[in-house]
């Protein structure tokens, strides 16, 4: 494999393509370090059948050490302020991902012959533990649920039909009444997607469609051997893929397809499989030895009265640890509402105090710098990113040999994940700015080869529809 870069100088839009040969070092590296991981016991670790290679040296020249990559620099930046990501002018709520008008296609000798893509569910209600006690606006679900059921190819089995799931809470059931308000009122799941994450999981279906269809030559009915779909066991991610199969495949009439999904103690793709070295890793950089600047930001955010205006109007107990560890519960809390054109939340008890856009805002730009550390300036992040989403990575690489060696002819693959997959990802490939990645977030690896040459492969990594940027 070459570098694309050194082919197409005088292409600055393709000049920032990951290099296959960075790539498979990346991989190695990183596999090294999981092999070490304490969760594999020697002899028996699952990352050993894919990493046999020792790591070349060296490898930090490879893995830019310099910029924003503050690995053992001794530097210990000052909170969230002198740190804050750029604000992110996209579209949190739907983010930016391929369409044929934007798309950079690249000189005509280049043949896109894999692409695997992976992307962010689109915008939902929030988690049940991401609401008030009580809210001041309502979720309506009626009628959007998920389906459930099972077929099989039997006689009796092949036409039984799904089941819609319909929420409530029986004022009988004496359990009820422990719920969160809105839980009980509402006919939602929290969480689950809505009537606009649903259409916006449709629209981008049928961008990927526009753009990867033609280039691909993929049928227009759903044929299991050029195309897959992988979700996790998070019910939510198979509510976008109804919406992107539906985009997808626009003349599909609403046919059940099967999806791949891995068993919820080693999901890779969530990523759900027990790792005690990440955690151990990422309790050292917030609430351990290497955490000043995570426990700074935190004590910021009470000094200076963000925690106490956010909970005074929730109705959240300051002592509640889970809305006070990070800003993850309060962030997922309003811009749920904002990007459902929802009111900010108001005091039940005081209606005229509300939230501000400016207390928002703050709320938006902690939780974008929270990513930013945990995933890419922290003292171990880059280790981090690679325990969390390295066996994705493995799994990512024999997929891309297997089309290289010609052992696979699938043409098509896409994961539909979650923010902890994504972000570990973008920490991985070392993305020169990191933020929270918000809704329908969508990373594509386009794999190409050189025409009239059998060894040339080259790959290319879009994020946000463009070339990543690291
Ligand atoms: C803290 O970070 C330094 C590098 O900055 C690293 O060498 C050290 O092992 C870390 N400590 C822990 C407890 O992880
Ligand atoms: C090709 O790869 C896909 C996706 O990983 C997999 O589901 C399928 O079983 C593979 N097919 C063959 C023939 O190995």
């Amino acid at each position: 494999m070459h570098n694309i870069q050194e082919n197409l100088a005088p292409s600055s839009h393709f000049s920032i393509s990951l290099p296959w040969h960075v790539f498979r070092i990346l991989l190695i590296f990183l596999g090294a370090h999981m092999a070490n991981a304490s969760s594999c016991d020697s002899g028996s670790c699952p990352w050993d059948a894919g990493v046999t290679e020792t790591p070349p040296d060296p490898i930090l020249p490879i893995l830019p050490p310099v910029g924003r990559l503050r690995l053992g620099d001794g530097l210990q930046p000052s909170p969230y302020t002198a740190l804050a990501a750029p604000r992110e002018a996209d579209d949190w709520c739907n983010m930016p991902h391929v369409t044929l008008e934007a798309y950079i296609t690249p000189p005509e000798e280049y043949v896109l012959r894999y692409v695997e893509v992976i992307q962010r569910h689109h915008k939902r209600t929030p988690y049940g533990s991401n609401l008030f006690y009580d809210e001041d606006v309502e979720w309506d679900c009626a009628g959007l649920g998920p389906l459930y059921g099972l077929k099989s190819q039997t006689t009796k089995g092949r036409e039984a039909p799904s089941v819609q799931w319909q929420s409530y809470v029986d004022p009988q059931n004496p359990f009820g009444s422990g719920q969160k308000g809105t839980i009980v009122t509402s006919n939602c799941q929290f969480p689950q997607l809505t009537t606009e994450g649903l259409e916006d999981s449709i629209t981008h279906g049928s961008d990927l469609r526009s753009v990867y269809g033609p280039l691909l030559g993929i049928s227009d009915t759903f044929q299991p051997q050029e195309v897959v779909f992988r979700v996790t066991n998070n019910p939510i991610t198979s509510q976008v893929a109804s919406g992107i199969l539906k985009g997808f495949y626009p003349t599909d009439t609403g046919e059940t397809h099967q999806v791949l999904i891995q068993p919820s103690a080693i999901d890779s793709l969530e990523p759900r499989y027990s790792c005690p070295r990440a955690d151990a890793l990422r309790n050292s950089f917030t609430t351990g030895t290497n955490g000043t600047t995570w426990k700074k930001h935190l004590q910021k955010a009470h000094d200076d009265g963000t925690f106490g205006a956010l909970d005074a109007i929730s109705g959240i107990r300051p002592d509640d640890g889970e809305w006070h560890v990070s800003f993850d519960h309060y962030f997922d809390n309003l811009k749920a509402r904002q990007c459902h054109s929802k009111p900010l939340p108001c005091s039940l008890t005081i209606k005229s105090s509300c939230v501000t856009e400016q207390l928002a805002d703050k709320v938006y730009e902690i939780g974008n710098w929270e990513y930013s550390y945990l995933f890419r300036d922290a003292p171990g992040a880059l280790e981090y990113a690679a325990l969390k989403f390295g066996a994705w990575m493995l799994e990512l690489e024999a997929r891309v040999k297997d089309t290289v060696t010609g052992n696979n002819k699938t043409k098509y693959y896409q994961n539909i994940a979650h923010d902890g997959s994504i972000s570990s990802l973008l920490g991985f490939l070392q993305v020169s700015a990191m933020t929270w990645p918000g809704m329908g977030s969508e990373i594509i690896f386009e794999l190409y080869s050189k025409a009239g040459s059998t060894d040339s492969w080259f790959l290319r990594v879009l994020w946000k529809g463009r070339p990543i940027e690291t």
